[in-house]
């Protein structure tokens, strides 16, 4: 049945026009009660919303969609995720960016189970108590998981309501303003699908560079598509160059082909996880990066892997080297196959620069 929409005249005629726009138009995804069976009356567990919008945090849907289905399998409910060890969590998360969020899933989780009955709280407010639960994700799970009346703005809202209302003001200055504007269109039913109709506008139809503004149901009352100036919003303040930061990770492989890892501390960047020995990450490399190698033999310089973290850039300068015979261990390291072993993707670079030298060298 081909999908109509008349054009909407005034705010609430926006929501209404969304909202069929969503009944239509909804992505499947693994974690979403899609419009049909909610209107059956088929409602989301808050445990699969709170995992996916946690999961989903920084990183795209298309990489989460599968993650989210290996950590449901291996997790089935709250209850089981906060009473597993959290390093099992921590490797699961391999991959999906910040180690503090999966610190924080955790948390959450036996927060939830230990003063909450295991039962997820239902507003706002007592959601953002949680750990790992921000402004966002409290308004994200409140409107999805309970229809709460909860105005949910994340990037992709941002740019549709910016482009709805010609936002002048620059991001992130703008963000007040924007909910605002947010909240003026927001239904007081169907909070949910609302919230979510907006994201899959946001993905399919108001995308940052050539917008689909001819199958958009809200571009008759889009100020942006009036001007004929969707890409100019939202507006945006220069951005400082990110900072640069240097280091050097070596790889030590024994006959097996193994490769000597070491777990990083529990605090800071990657706390936790599996990693190369090596350097500090400081402004420049200096002083005698050998130091830090777990031995002192001769080391095959073999590239450079770059990795963009939030707030720098990180460039490594890999070393490989075969052990020598009766090389021991230091304690807290371990020899692990390079394919067995869970790690942040700035290692997974590394070990793979390595692993492919090392290959070629044989
Ligand atoms: N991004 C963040 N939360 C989302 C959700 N629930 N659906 C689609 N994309 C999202």
């Amino acid at each position: 049945m081909p999908y109509e929409t008349a054009p909407p005249k005034n705010l609430s005629a926006i929501s209404r026009g969304m909202l069929r726009w969503y009944d239509f138009h909804a992505r499947d995804l693994p974690w979403r009660i899609g419009p049909k069976a909610r209107k059956q009356g088929k409602r989301p567990d808050p445990y699969h919303v709170w995992l996916s919008e946690i999961m989903l945090q920084q990183t795209t849907v298309a990489t989460v969609a599968p993650r989210y289905a290996e950590f449901l399998e291996r997790w089935p409910t709250v209850s089981a995720i906060a009473a597993a060890p959290v390093d099992d969590i921590l490797g699961q998360w391999a991959g999906l960016g910040y180690y503090a969020r999966a610190r924080n899933l955790h948390k959450c989780a036996v927060v939830v189970c230990r003063d909450h009955s295991g039962i997820f709280p239902d507003t706002e407010d007592a959601l953002q108590m949680l750990p790992g639960i921000g402004e966002y994700t409290a308004a994200a799970i409140a409107a999805i998981a309970f229809d709460r009346h909860a105005v949910v703005v994340d990037g992709n809202i941002e740019r549709v309501v910016s482009r709805l209302f010609a936002i002048d003001t620059p991001l992130p200055t703008a963000k007040t303003e924007m909910r605002s504007r947010a909240a003026d269109i927001w239904p007081a039913k169907r909070s949910g699908d609302f919230a979510q109709g907006l994201m899959d506008l946001g993905s399919a139809i108001c995308r940052p560079r050539s917008p689909r503004c001819s199958d958009c149901p809200i571009s008759s009352a889009c100020e942006a598509f009036a001007k004929d100036a969707q890409e100019e919003f939202p507006k945006k303040a220069k951005k400082k160059a990110k900072r640069k930061r240097h280091g050097a990770v070596f790889a030590l492989f024994n006959s097996k082909g193994e490769i000597l890892f070491e777990r990083r501390p529990d605090n800071g960047l990657l706390g936790g996880m599996q990693g190369l020995p090596g350097t500090q990450w400081a402004e420049k490399l200096s002083g005698d990066l050998f130091a830090d190698a777990p031995l002192e033999i001769s080391w095959d310089e073999v590239g450079e892997i770059t990795h963009v973290f939030t707030h720098f850039h990180l460039t490594l300068v890999v070393y490989i080297a075969q052990v020598p015979k009766g090389f021991r261990r230091q304690p807290g390291r371990q020899w692990i196959a390079p394919a067995k072993v869970s790690l942040p993707t700035v290692m997974k670079k590394a070990v793979e620069l390595a692993v492919n030298k090392i290959g070629s060298s044989e």
